[in-house]
């Protein structure tokens, strides 16, 4: 891939626990491509709104400090990170009180714009896979290359459960697939992949072979 002249998204989209994280790394690694989480980023914000005591469900003060948010975006190892006053909070954003405020913070649709434009800007660092909900329907829509990923409720809470973490999955995904602004939808043209029965290397050697194919077809 050439990241200077036109650099390529490949947008991957999905339900939670469906495998994202890890397929996009294993895809931006053998891709020479940024991965870019940008769940991280509304956790970030989820996060800078606990700490300045703002109230999660006042959608006017999360668009206003969102607004007034004075945030890097940086590159570090093949990875984008949003700073909050210089400071990458790497933990904070995985505990549980982040994870519950994020849904909340994520539906307000002053904070989708913003995040929309700093998402967009990611491209400054090159050919990118990122992975979120509204990636192939609303940050990238040109894109050709997009994925939809999903496996059973089941293999989903397994996953999570592996990971130390307990979650109402079915409630995240109403949640995410419901909200007014940009839900998580199949975007037109998803290559859609249930990997229930796949590997993670499976998941993405399937993208890989999908990303070579629609380049040859002219794909950008
Ligand atoms: O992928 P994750 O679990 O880290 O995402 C955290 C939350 O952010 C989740 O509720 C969905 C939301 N999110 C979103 O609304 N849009 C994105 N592009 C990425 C995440």
């Amino acid at each position: 891939m050439n990241p200077s002249k036109h650099p390529i998204v490949i947008a991957l989209d999905g339900t939670s626990a469906s495998g994202k994280s890890t397929t996009a790394k294993l895809v931006a690694k053998a891709l020479s491509a940024i991965y870019v989480d940008t769940g991280a980023m509304y956790r970030t914000l989820a996060w800078h709104c606990l700490q300045k005591g703002v109230d999660i469900h006042d959608e006017k003060a999360v668009g206003a400090l969102c607004r007034k948010w004075k945030t890097t975006l940086e590159c570090v190892d093949n990875q984008v990170r949003l700073l909050v006053d210089g400071y990458y909070p790497e933990q904070e954003i995985r505990t549980a009180t982040t994870s519950a405020a994020v849904p909340a913070v994520a539906a307000v649709p002053k904070v989708r714009d913003w995040m929309k434009k700093r998402q967009r800007e990611c491209l400054q660092f090159g050919d990118l896979v990122m992975e979120g909900r509204d990636i192939g329907t609303n940050v990238f829509p040109e894109t050709d290359f997009k994925f939809y990923l999903d496996a059973s409720l089941d293999e989903r809470a397994k996953r999570r459960a592996a990971e130390g973490v307990e979650e109402n999955l079915a409630a995240r995904d109403q949640r995410d697939s419901q909200r007014a602004s940009a839900p998580l939808m199949i975007a037109l043209g998803a290559m859609v992949i249930n990997n229930s029965g796949l590997t993670r290397e499976a998941t993405s050697q399937l993208i890989i072979d999908e990303v070579h194919r629609r380049k040859g077809a002219g794909g950008r």
